[in-house]
């Protein structure tokens, strides 16, 4: 799948075939997401594997938004280390990226994931930080659930085109 295919075909999905995702396929995922451009190359972000059924079902009852955690899979826990953060404020955005390649690797490589949101919620920043056992100065950003799709949501045409602007506002 080219890039322009993946970046327009990509849905999130929610429900997934049981069965795990071998490791040499997560291994690609994290380097997708290892690959996303930062600022300033600063590259300050960690990222938590999380197979296990019980930690799963756990971070499930912690986010409203992101229940089926208890029945994904896998997750990602992509997570921004502050003190690899030079300019302070921008080590999200690099978060952000990385957890759009990581939905992108995954579509290109036949998984259906979703991005859940932890970051900046400060309720689950705290309770997905303890469930973690994060340390002080690393913040979850968000919580990429994933396997084999169990659905196969279509893309739509979603070009906004009243949303350019050309040489000015
Ligand atoms: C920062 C962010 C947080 C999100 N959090 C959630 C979430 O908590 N639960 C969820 O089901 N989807 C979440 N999503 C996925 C969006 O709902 C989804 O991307 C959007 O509805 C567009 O649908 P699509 O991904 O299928 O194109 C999040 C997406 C982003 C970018």
């Amino acid at each position: 799948m080219d890039t322009l295919e993946a970046i327009k075909s990509r849905r999130s999905a929610r429900a997934w075939e049981p069965g795990s995702v071998p490791s040499d396929i997560v291994r690609e995922l994290l380097t997708a997401a290892f690959y996303a451009p930062s600022t300033s190359n600063q590259q300050p972000w960690h990222v938590v594997v999380v197979d296990d059924r019980d930690v799963l079902s756990r971070a499930a009852a912690l986010n409203p938004f992101g229940l089926m955690a208890a029945k994904a899979p896998m997750g990602l826990l992509v997570c921004l280390d502050k003190d690899l953060e030079r300019f302070p404020g921008t080590g999200i955005q690099d978060c952000a990226a990385a957890t759009q390649n990581i939905l992108l690797a995954a579509h290109a490589l036949g998984l259906g994931a979703v991005w859940t949101g932890i970051h900046p919620d400060p309720s689950r920043v705290e309770s997905f930080s303890a469930l973690f056992g994060l340390p002080k100065d690393v913040t979850p950003v968000s919580f990429v659930l994933l396997g084999y799709s169990a659905q196969e949501p279509r893309p739509f045409d979603r070009a906004r085109w009243g949303r350019v602007h050309v040489n000015h506002w």
